[in-house]
């Protein structure tokens, strides 16, 4: 249950509690903040990206209490004492999960915007379906937008993940990577 906090200025806040990534954390909210931007501006987890802000492209997918959503889309007090997980909490003592390994052995990373939603839209599917068809691991995906590949790669990337196949012979080269904030 959120506590109010009104400033000197008039304007009343809301003390949230998240559990991100295993840590919890207690936040000062406005009534207006959207999830996205309290998760990178006052938590500093910039790997959640800003795209439309508008709930159609996915860029900014976490999960919430396992689910994904379009964080942008959520407001940071309809999260309060929930579970969320950003890009961030996937990877393990150092190692990158199996999902974000295919996408980077199978060429499926350009420019790299879209994929930490298209990372935690895969878990999320992988979690309760652990072998989707091809046509599964589509529908997962579909309210993830990418610019650049074409999703093939992609697909590809998250079959291999669930079936545990090893990088082929022929993997595409991977894109130089660069920090986009
Ligand atoms: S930034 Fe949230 S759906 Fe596009
Ligand atoms: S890799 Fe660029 S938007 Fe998907």
């Amino acid at each position: 249950m959120s506590r109010t906090v009104t400033d000197p200025d008039g304007v009343r806040r809301y003390l949230i509690t998240l559990t991100v990534n295993g840590d919890r954390h207690t936040v000062l909210v406005k009534a207006n903040a959207v999830l996205t931007n309290v998760l990178r501006d006052q938590l500093d987890l910039t790997g959640t990206k800003k795209g439309c802000e508008l709930g159609d492209c996915g860029s900014c997918t976490v999960l919430l209490d396992g689910k994904p959503v379009d964080s942008c889309m959520v407001l940071a007090v309809e999260a309060d004492g929930r579970e969320v997980t950003t890009i961030e909490g996937v990877a393990e003592n150092g190692r990158l999960d199996a999902i974000q390994e295919a996408m980077v052995n199978y060429g499926a990373i350009q420019c790299g915007y879209c994929t930490p939603g298209m990372v935690l839209s895969a878990k999320a599917l992988l979690a309760r379906n652990p072998h989707p068809t091809e046509q599964e691991v589509r529908e997962a995906i579909a309210g993830n937008l990418c610019r650049c590949t074409g999703y093939v790669h992609i697909v590809e990337a998250v079959l291999a993940a669930s079936e545990g196949r090893p990088v082929p012979d022929d993997a595409a080269p991977v894109a130089e990577e660069g920090e986009a904030r």
